[in-house]
């Protein structure tokens, strides 16, 4: 089929390429001329496993193309991927400008019979706003486009396999012609075994905002059992381990640590509360997700502001700068969050991450950053580990501590071992159990 796809963030591109990798015949369109150059030569415009390889293979197969012309990329599309940000407005609510204009886009530039695909995490409701603006943009053509809600459950890190082997690809849709093309342009995942769920366009839209959700207060739930642990003597990891052996709970997304961040689960959360709160409904649940998500870093900050006492003149280094592991992303970082508190208190904050370097300083220009996790190390009075970079995992434990002034380690994601710390003489506050003074 003939798709395009419009926005060329993680979602739009790893859509884009993923599409052409199916053997659709795919553009990608941005408003963004110099991304959309640099996308032409093959060159991704952040870090994303496996991402360079695979826009080489359909690049070069001839199945994927850039264009920063909207009229180019959607006039022969049987489908359009609406993938562009929806970024959180100052009420916290999502902002759909970006939305509207792809419609209008979409609208002004449609050759044919489309499928307009909202790929984008939206509120429920959108998609009749969408339906509207194309109505509105071009009266002539209203039979010709059909709106469909195909939300997009792909993790930064490890983004292509999930759109290669997702755990289910669901699809919201009007009519049964566009759940037929929707069938055509997945077949080659669901011949593979992939599940597709069909269902109407609203409950599509919600289930997104519903995992993201629910995911997060996993997360959120493990974080207030870590305060209990912290306060009561029990260890929160074990706690995880007997509750994830629980069938009926499972055992993913249940480590506590710093919180959650990035650019999906701070957002949508707030924007599935607002839009909660818009149809009359208080959703106070997520409210409290949000609170023990920064309670998260505030009582790591204190953690260190107890065993440090005054922050002035002292040194903190932070290993891992982006949200999570394998993306160089900081946006909502918590370990930015850390940073920004603890030179509030006075320290001078050091920084090291594997990929997210660049963007960290960028974000935090005040931050220092230095080049490998010795270096970060050298002079510090406190270590804390913000982000379970793999490459930490073999870190020259001996050497660090020979580099820091006080041999102080604080364990945001709790990736060291308890036993090995002490045996190096380090001493060792993790998250959520008991630490070793
Ligand atoms: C998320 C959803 O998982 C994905 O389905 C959606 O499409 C986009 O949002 P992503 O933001 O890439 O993906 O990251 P994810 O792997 O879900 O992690 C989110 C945050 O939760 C990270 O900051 C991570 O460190 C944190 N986390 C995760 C925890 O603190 N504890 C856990 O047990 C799991």
């Amino acid at each position: 089929m003939k798709v395009a796809v419009i926005g060329t963030g993680h979602v739009g591109l790893i859509t884009s390429a993923t599409m052409a990798y199916l053997g659709h015949d795919v553009i990608g369109n941005d408003l963004d001329e110099e991304k959309i150059v640099m996308l032409q030569r093959g060159q991704a415009p952040f870090f994303e496993p496996g991402l360079t390889e695979l826009l080489e293979e359909t690049l070069g197969s001839g199945k994927l193309r850039f264009s920063f012309d909207s009229q180019e990329a959607i006039r022969d599309a049987d489908v359009v991927f609406i993938c562009v940000g929806t970024p959180p407005k100052a009420s916290g609510e999502a902002n759909l400008i970006a939305v509207e204009s792809a419609a209008k886009d979409v609208a002004r530039y449609a050759g044919g019979r489309v499928v307009v695909v909202e790929k984008s995490t939206v509120p429920a409701g959108t998609s009749a706003r969408v339906r509207r603006t194309l109505e509105r943009e071009r009266p002539d053509f209203i039979d010709k486009f059909s709106v469909v809600s195909n939300p997009e459950f792909l993790r930064e890190g490890s983004g292509i396999r999930d759109s290669l082997e997702p755990d289910r690809i669901l699809v919201g849709a009007e009519s049964p012609e566009a759940f037929e093309v929707m069938r055509e342009i997945y077949a080659p995942l669901v011949d593979k075994g992939a599940k597709l769920v069909e269902t109407n366009i609203e409950t599509a839209e919600l289930s997104k905002h519903a995992c993201n959700a629910f995911l997060a207060m996993k997360i959120s739930y493990m974080n207030a059992l870590a305060r209990l642990c912290e306060r009561s003597g029990g260890d929160v990891d074990s706690v995880a381990e007997v509750m994830g052996s629980d069938e009926r709970i499972g055992s993913a997304f249940l480590n506590a640590g710093l919180g959650y961040g990035g650019y999906c689960f701070p957002k949508d959360l707030q924007a599935f509360e607002r839009l909660a709160s818009r149809l009359g409904y208080d959703f106070g649940l997520l409210k409290e997700v949000e609170r023990i998500n920064d309670e998260a870093v505030d009582a790591t900050a204190d953690k260190i502001i107890d065993v440090l006492w005054n922050l002035d003149g002292k040194r903190v280094t932070l290993l891992g700068l982006s949200f999570k592991p394998d993306t160089d992303d900081v946006r909502f970082a918590p370990a930015l969050a850390l940073g920004r508190k603890l030179q509030a208190e006075g320290a001078t904050v050091v920084g090291y991450d594997p990929q997210a370097m660049a963007n960290a300083k960028s974000e935090m220009p005040e931050l220092e950053v230095a080049s490998d996790p010795y270096t970060a190390a050298a002079g510090s009075h406190c270590l804390v580990l913000c982000t379970e970079w793999a490459e930490f995992k073999t870190l020259d434990l001996d050497r660090l501590k020979q580099a820091m002034a006080y041999p102080l380690v604080v364990d945001g994601r709790n990736m060291f071992e308890p036993e090995e710390m002490e045996k190096r003489g380090f001493s060792y506050y993790p998250t959520g159990r008991s630490p070793i003074v």
